[in-house]
């Protein structure tokens, strides 16, 4: 099975993450910051992460779904965010519905989160890795 992690990051966390996922699932990594985009059906599983900037992910991977919005019911999203708890919970509802995703999952300072046991994103990557 080979799956892949798309990001786009515009200050680095989500890239960042998006590394760590990878190494931790055995994915490829595809960095949305330039094209030509990989065609993400020649991936068993994707994974897509973003930055949110002024309520929205960035305009790569609304240009890279918008292309792609076939393969959207079976992505993975995270998005990487300043809001917390139910702002931040408002704001990815809204993004998942846009970009037609059903999964979706939002991190706020996940850096911290990294290799902490029982932590939002490690639970993430224990449920990918399922
Ligand atoms: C211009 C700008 C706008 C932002 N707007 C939002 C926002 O609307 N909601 C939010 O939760 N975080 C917002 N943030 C915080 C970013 O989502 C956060 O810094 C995140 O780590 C960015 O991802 P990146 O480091 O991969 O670029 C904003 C940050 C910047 C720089």
């Amino acid at each position: 099975m080979t799956d892949a992690v798309f990001y786009f990051t515009k200050l680095g966390t989500t890239g960042r993450i998006a590394k760590y996922i990878a190494e931790s699932i055995g994915a490829e990594l595809v960095d949305l910051g330039k094209e030509p985009y990989a065609d993400p059906s020649k991936y068993d599983r994707v994974i897509l992460g973003s930055g949110v900037y002024g309520g929205y992910p960035s305009k790569n991977v609304r240009d890279f779904m918008d292309r792609y919005e076939d393969e959207a019911s079976g992505i993975s999203l995270f998005l990487v965010c300043a809001f917390r708890d139910d702002r931040a919970a408002g704001q990815l509802e809204k993004i998942s519905e846009d970009l037609g995703v059903a999964d979706s999952i939002f991190f706020n300072r996940p850096k911290k989160m990294i290799g902490v046991e029982g932590s939002k994103l490690e639970l993430y990557i224990e449920s990918l890795k399922k």
